[in-house]
């Protein structure tokens, strides 16, 4: 079985002061936590990553970003580098969060060249995809997710989607406090395999982590990692609490244990 995979993202949330605590909780509770059969990242904001980063050293904890710009280097301004983000420690990145589609207006093409120039970079993304709760109505999950997967790993060969995770998240659960069933996310996690394994290959499929996000709580964690295909979660509001964080984590190390 593969390692379960948990990620926090803060957001545009926390301030100096802020980050450094939950940085510090997590470190300390993370040490003591026996087996660590699990990954977990944290992916503050860019200001506080460095800082973050060493509060987190030794702890077991990885660090992420939550975007990255694909070129290497330039007049982009206001553009944070593959190459910078490796430079502080940072392993992970997000490529096509929700936020970014939806609010700032990434497209599957600029997301692609995310994906792909992460990858060269020896950044890991986390590409995420998932529909709006009106796609959702009009029974367009499946062609939403499709196009989003096929058009973020146009290119890619098999031996580098080994390096990509993917990440569900129904932007209607986002922050909403509506979580999809477990049913629900089982039922388009099936489905993505399904997918890669047409595009890709059965093996390179099962080993992919699919991680679920949107509105994931203490209390609903343990039922999603129940779920087949879901391999570990991203998760939003409840990370910026380092209680709930740590026990979202218990609850994956409980029901997704590698052998
Ligand atoms: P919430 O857990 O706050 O719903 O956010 C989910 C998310 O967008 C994680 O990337």
């Amino acid at each position: 079985m593969k390692k379960p995979f948990v990620a926090g993202n803060w957001k545009m949330n926390t301030n100096g002061h802020t980050s450094m605590d939950l940085a510090d909780r997590l470190a300390s509770a993370f040490t003591e936590l026996a087996g660590r059969n699990v990954t977990v990242a944290v992916f503050p904001p860019f200001v506080y990553l460095q800082a973050v980063g060493k509060a987190l050293n030794g702890s077991g904890i990885a660090l992420g970003a939550q975007d990255v710009y694909f070129e290497p280097d330039g007049a982009f301004t206001g553009e944070i580098s593959i190459s910078m983000l490796r430079d502080i420690g940072c392993n992970y990145c997000l490529c096509g969060h929700s936020e970014r589609r939806h609010v700032i207006g990434e497209t599957d093409g600029l997301i692609r060249k995310k994906v792909s120039a992460a990858i060269s970079g020896g950044l890991l993304p986390i590409l995420c995809v998932g529909e709006l709760l009106e796609e959702r109505k009009a029974s367009r999950t499946n062609e939403v997710v499709t196009r989003q997967i096929k058009e973020g790993l146009s290119g890619l060969s098999a031996e580098k989607l080994a390096a990509v995770i993917i990440a569900y998240e129904p932007v209607w659960a986002i922050g909403t406090g509506l979580t999809a069933t477990p049913q629900q996310a089982q039922e388009v996690h099936d489905f993505i395999r399904k997918l890669l394994s047409q595009m890709y290959n059965q093996r390179s499929a099962e080993d992919i982590r699919i991680l679920y996000g949107g509105s994931v709580k203490p209390d609903n964690a343990a039922e999603l990692m129940g779920q087949k295909d879901v391999d570990g979660v991203l998760v939003g509001g409840a990370s910026l609490k380092a209680n709930d964080f740590l026990v979202i984590i218990r609850a994956v190390m409980r029901f997704k244990m590698p052998v």
